[in-house]
């Protein structure tokens, strides 16, 4: 199958609605010491083996202002120079995606900030959940208030079922067949495929009947099948007629997708 047509049969198969889309050039992700990294972004790996070597300063600016600071704990998945992040914050900034009063769930939150988001947006309550110990530190930062949470957990395993109104998840984009320290940065950019099949099922028990599941996703084009099998996946839980396509980037081997469906109502 060509790539125009495996993108075509994609868009198809998952019925996407178009909507207004994510200005993801909107918000950007300043690093205090990004002169000291030695290497660059295409060579993936290394360059968040490097960024995540030791704590570090970040700025989230919204539209050329900063919005709030915090420090990437070591080991931790750092948002400097990609994308992903950067497009679920803009979502939340703007208000795109819809947080107030909310009960959100920030899945794999790695430094907290599209959760922190969540907060300056008035979100009800935000969980912030990782498998990486060291981001217990989010518990620390200003912005937290009483009714937020920070847990060290494999998913939302331990959450009560239809609890969240709201779920965030930005997979670790890499698929990779051998097992990952979870322990170091390779769990923030490296994950086994059955994650996201678990992930899925997680999240479909823990939303309340039509509560919002946004995700991004990196579609391959060598790994077409698997994608097909992550739409069965979610259909068992969300109604993918409610799909939207809130952004989208052409990379050179594929595509990210970050997507929002509802649970059945
Ligand atoms: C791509 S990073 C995203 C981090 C953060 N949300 C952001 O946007 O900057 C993926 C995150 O998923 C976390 N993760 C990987 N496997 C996990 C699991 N089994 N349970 C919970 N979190 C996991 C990683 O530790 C990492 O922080």
């Amino acid at each position: 199958m060509s790539t125009a047509n495996s993108h075509y049969s994609l868009l198809h198969f998952i019925q996407l609605k178009f909507v207004k889309m994510i200005q993801q050039e909107d918000v950007v992700v300043i690093l205090k010491d990004a002169e000291t990294l030695k290497y660059n972004r295409k060579d993936y790996l290394n360059f968040h083996q490097d960024l995540s070597s030791k704590d570090r300063e970040i700025t989230i600016l919204y539209k050329n202002e900063p919005v709030f600071e915090l420090v990437v704990p070591k080991g931790v998945f750092n948002p400097y120079g990609g994308i992903a992040a950067q497009a679920f914050m803009s979502g939340v900034l703007s208000g795109l995606v819809e947080v107030q009063g909310k009960r959100v769930l920030d899945l794999g939150c790695g430094s907290g900030v599209i959760g922190f988001c969540c907060i300056l947006k008035q979100s009800q309550k935000v969980l912030f959940s990782d498998l990486h110990p060291n981001v217990i530190e989010i518990k620390n930062h200003p912005l937290i208030r009483e009714q937020d949470e920070v847990k060290v957990q494999d998913l939302c395993a331990e959450e009560a079922d239809q609890t969240y109104d709201t779920v965030f998840l930005p997979f670790p984009s890499r698929s990779i067949e051998r097992p990952i320290d979870p322990e170091s940065y390779e769990m923030g950019i490296l994950r086994n495929d059955d994650l996201v099949f678990r992930a899925i099922a997680q999240v479909g028990k823990v939303l309340t009947p039509s509560g919002e599941f946004v995700f991004f996703y990196r579609v391959f084009n060598d790994q077409f099948p698997l994608y097909l099998e992550v739409m069965s996946n979610l259909a068992k839980y969300f109604d993918l007629t409610t799909m939207k396509l809130l952004w989208y980037v052409g990379e050179g081997k594929g595509h990210g997708l970050l997507l929002s469906v509802q649970k059945y109502a």
